[in-house]
C-alpha cells in the first residue's frame, strides 16, 4: 500500500480495512490474468461489499480533515442548496407528481432540507424514495432526517433496487462523477486501454494497446496524435438509460461536475479528470489507501444526453450550477435571513457565494434536466437563462 508523506496517516484499523481490500482486488487481478479494466477496479475500490470507500465505515462527507472526511457536497455546504431545489421542483409536484427519488443520498443532508423546503412552499411529496447502494449511508441517512426533520421523516422510503416504474421528481447530486470509469491513453498515435497489474505487489496501471474496432467512438474521431488520458462513461450512461426506462412520467435532475464533450475531449485536456480525493486533499493516485479515498471523474453531459434521449427522454435543460441556483431564486432565499445579523447570515451567504463563484463550484458544476410526459411548458425557471442545451 502507498503512503504519501505530506497526507494524514489513517488509523489503524482501517489501515486493516484497505489492507483486505487491497488483497481482494489483488485476487481478482490474478483471476482475470493478471490486468484488469480500470472501471473494475474503480467499482471494488468504492463499491466491494463492507470494504469499498462507499460500502464501508469512512466518514467521507464532512467540512474539513479533523472530522475524519474527505470532501463536502453542496448539501452540506448549506441549506440554501436544498431549499433553492425545493423552489424548482414544488410546481413540478404539483403537476400531479407527487413522488420524489433520490439517488445517492450521502449522509441524508440533501433529503431533510429538500423535505423541509418542499413543505415550506406548500408542496410536500407523498413519499420520498432513496436508493443507496451503501447499508452504512442508509443509516446514517436515517439518523440525519430523525434528528433535521422528524416530522416528515416518515415519508421517505430506502429503495434496495430501482423501481420498475416511476411517476414524479428525480434528484441525483455529485451521483453519476462516483460511476465506475474506462481509461484511455493515446500514445505515440495508438489508442491503449489503461487498466491495473500488480508489480512487487503494488498496484500498477498497464496501458495495453486496443485493436481498431475496440477504439470507443467518443475518442476515434480526436484531432490530433499528442499523448493524451481520458476517460469513457458507460456505467453513468447505463444508469441514465435505465432511469429512462423507468420513469414514465417526470423530470429528472442531476448535478454534477463536468463538461459537454467538446470540452471534456478538448485536445488541450490531455491528462483527463480523475481524481481522488482523501481528507479534503484532492491528488491524481487512485492507488493510495484503497478503500479510504473517494475516486471521481468528471461527467461528459454529452454523454448523459443521448443516452436519455436513446432511453425516449426529452433534454429540458443543461445550465451552470450558478446559473440554475440564480434563475431559481437563491439570492431572494438568503435575502429572508437578516444581513444585519452578522452571525447567522454570514455563514450562509459565504456558502452560497462558494455555489455560485465561476472560481469554485459555480462554473465546473452543472444542472441538467431530462423530462418524459411533460408538455412544452414546463415551469423550469432554473433554465429560464443561459440554458445550455445548445452546447451537449
Ligand atoms: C459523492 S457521493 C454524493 C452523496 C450526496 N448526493 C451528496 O451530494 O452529498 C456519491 C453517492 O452516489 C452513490 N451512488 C453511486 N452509484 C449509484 C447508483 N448506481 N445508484 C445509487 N447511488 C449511487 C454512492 O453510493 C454515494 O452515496
Amino acid at each position: 500500500m502507498q503512503k504519501v508523506a505530506s497526507l494524514p496517516l489513517p488509523p489503524a484499523d482501517a489501515l486493516d480495512a484497505s489492507a483486505a481490500l487491497t488483497t481482494c482486488i489483488g485476487d481478482a487481478i490474478e483471476a482475470a490474468g493478471g490486468w484488469i479494466g480500470f472501471d473494475r477496479y474503480m467499482a471494488l475500490a468504492l463499491y466491494a461489499p463492507r470494504l469499498g470507500y462507499y460500502s464501508g465505515g469512512a466518514a467521507k462527507f464532512g467540512r474539513d480533515a479533523r472530522d475524519g472526511s474527505d470532501f463536502i457536497t453542496a448539501p452540506e455546504l448549506t441549506p440554501f442548496f436544498a431549499r433553492t431545489l425545493a423552489r424548482q421542483f414544488a410546481p413540478l409536484i404539483a403537476m400531479d407528481l407527487p413522488r420524489v427519488l433520490e439517488f445517492g443520498a450521502g449522509t441524508g443532508r440533501l433529503a431533510a432540507d429538500l423535505l423541509l423546503g418542499l413543505e415550506t412552499e406548500g408542496a410536500l411529496p407523498e413519499t420520498y424514495q432513496i436508493v443507496e447502494l451503501s447499508g452504512e449511508l442508509r443509516v446514517r441517512q436515517q439518523e440525519t432526517l430523525a434528528a433535521r426533520a422528524p416530522h416528515l421523516a416518515g415519508r421517505v422510503q430506502w429503495l434496495d433496487e430501482l423501481p420498475a416504474q416511476f411517476e414524479g421528481v428525480i434528484v441525483g447530486n455529485e451521483v453519476l462523477d462516483a460511476m465506475p470509469v474506462r481509461l484511455f491513453a493515446r500514445l505515440g498515435g495508438r489508442w491503449h486501454e489503461r487498466g491495473v497489474a500488480l508489480a512487487d505487489g503494488k498496484f500498477t496501471f498497464e496501458d495495453r494497446p486496443l485493436a481498431d474496432n475496440a477504439i470507443p467512438d467518443a475518442l476515434r474521431a480526436l484531432p490530433g496524435d499528442h499523448d493524451m488520458v481520458t476517460e469513457t462513461h458507460a456505467e453513468a450512461e447505463g444508469f441514465t438509460r435505465a432511469v429512462g426506462a423507468m420513469l414514465t412520467r417526470g423530470a429528472a435532475f442531476f448535478i454534477d461536475y463536468g463538461f459537454p464533450a467538446a470540452e471534456y475531449y478538448h485536445p488541450q485536456r490531455a491528462e483527463g479528470t480523475l481524481m481522488c480525493h482523501y481528507r479534503h486533499h484532492a491528488h491524481p493516485d487512485p492507488f493510495l489507501y484503497p478503500g479510504l479515498q473517494d475516486i471521481t471523474a468528471h461527467v461528459n453531459f454529452s454523454g448523459i444526453a443521448e443516452a436519455a434521449v436513446d432511453a425516449g427522454l426529452s433534454v429540458a435543460g443543461f445550465a451552470s450550477q450558478a446559473r440554475f441556483l440564480m434563475n431559481a431564486g437563491i439570492t431572494e432565499l438568503l435575502m429572508e435571513l437578516d444581513p444585519t445579523d452578522a452571525r447567522a447570515f454570514l455563514p450562509h451567504a459565504n456558502a452560497v457565494q462558494k455555489l455560485l463563484s465561476e472560481a469554485e463550484m459555480g462554473e465546473l458544476f452543472k444542472v441538467i434536466v431530462l423530462t418524459r410526459g411533460l408538455d412544452d411548458a414546463l415551469p423550469l425557471a432554473g433554465f429560464a437563462r443561459g440554458d445550455r442545451v445548445h452546447a451537449l
